[in-house]
């Protein structure tokens, strides 16, 4: 084989639920309900069934899902939310938005997950430097995997920190044996195409256990209105998900657990036959990832980049996440107080995310190994 190798395959998988999906679409352009229709409800019953969560609110985005749960909570000016550098920009970019200033964690270097350490100290100087008061944390299950739930569980009872998951990688993945969706007050989704379960187009949901918050997060969805339509209860957001996203993303979901079955094959076809000089992404403990990305780290750039440019010249697409840490890029360097976190700040010239997706033949997963293997040989360090 000679490549290419897709990072994604969304036309494969297309092409494989091409029926179902007709039928789930065909059935929306029927009723004509577009905005929270049937569909809207059966998805979220059924996202609820499997996060296993009293309640889940479809929303617009994984963006939106966050920014409401923060609006819930009264975040504002004056207070701290505290989230890891080593993520995408929506995690902190809603924190400003509503006037509260993202606190930059570290991560763990070989997990890629929040460091429970770096929160301890960067609670403490915000609070010995008493200019914004600790108010939240967005937890973040990077690249597919569980963050450090029950740790960041405890850390936010002793302080009396409202506790966030940003699981817009990470549905489906579990954690201690359950399915993420209840390690927080509020569970956020995102459903980008990439993401393992993705619309077509942009979507979310929230997921919570809590009564109230899902009713106010109903409301926050649909511009703050009350039990009547006209009935203005807050300031809200248009922010529901589309009755169609919703019928693409059912018929999805009936293969959810068998595409999670073969990203996890994939996940260990490559942690069996990489060579040595690739560090494997590590596995939280008694966790079970949704591989999202599979993200390795090289022991320098000039090997990182070195490797990502022999994947493009056998045509086998590859992706750095994330080039730089959130506290390094322009739009967020005035709000970081200037404190270096050398992990995340390292990262970057490290990590290389490899494809994988259920459509990932074995031919395109040997194509992959071998190629990365003879590209270590000439690196004289293969095993
Ligand atoms: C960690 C993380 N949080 C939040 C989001 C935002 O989700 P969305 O793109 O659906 O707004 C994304 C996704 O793109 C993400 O990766």
């Amino acid at each position: 084989m000679t490549g290419p190798v897709a990072f994604l395959n969304l036309p494969a998988q297309q092409r494989r639920l091409a029926e179902a999906l007709k039928g789930r679409v065909e059935q929306v352009l029927a009723h004509c309900q577009f905005i929270l229709g049937p569909e809207v409800t059966e998805l979220e019953q059924e996202l609820a069934r499997y996060g296993g969560s009293r309640h889940a609110i479809a929303v617009s985005s994984g963006t939106d899902a966050l920014l409401m749960t923060l609006m819930a909570e009264n975040i504002g000016p004056g207070m701290a939310v505290f989230l890891p550098a080593f993520t995408y920009t929506a995690t902190a970019e809603v924190v400003l938005l509503l006037g509260a200033v993202p606190v930059f964690v570290d991560i763990e270097p070989r997990t890629f997950q929040i460091s429970i350490n770096s929160l301890k100290k960067r609670y403490h100087h915000v609070m010995t430097e008493g200019v914004v008061r600790p108010a939240a944390i967005i937890g973040v299950d990077l690249f597919g995997q569980p963050a450090p739930w029950d740790e960041l569980n405890n850390f936010a009872s002793e302080t009396g920190l409202v506790l966030i998951a940003d699981c817009a990688q990470s549905f489906g993945a579990s954690y201690k044996g359950r399915k993420l969706g209840h390690e927080a007050l509020a569970t956020t989704l995102s459903f980008f195409p990439s993401k393992p379960l993705g619309g077509y187009g942009d979507g979310g949901a929230i997921l919570t256990d809590d009564d109230e918050k899902a009713a106010l997060y109903r409301s926050l969805r649909s511009h703050g209105e009350g039990k009547e339509r006209y009935d203005v209860q807050r300031i809200g957001l248009n922010a529901r998900l589309d009755t169609l996203q919703a019928a693409i993303l059912l018929a999805k979901l009936d293969v959810f657990d068998e595409e999670l079955a073969k990203r996890e094959a994939v996940a260990r076809y490559y942690d069996a036959h990489l060579p040595e000089i690739v560090q494997r992404p590590e596995r939280v403990q008694e966790s079970r990832s949704a591989w999202a990305v599979y993200c390795v780290s090289l022991p320098a750039r000039a090997e990182r980049d070195s490797l990502r440019q022999t994947l493009t010249e056998h045509h086998i697409a590859s992706a750095i996440y994330y080039p730089k840490p959130l506290h390094k890029q322009p739009a967020y360097k005035n709000y970081h107080d200037g404190v270096s976190l050398p992990v995340a700040e390292a990262m970057g010239d490290y990590v290389l995310a490899l494809p994988i997706h259920p459509d990932l033949t074995e031919e395109e997963q040997a194509y992959v190994v071998t190629t990365i293997r003879k590209w270590a040989d000439h690196y004289g360090r293969s095993p």
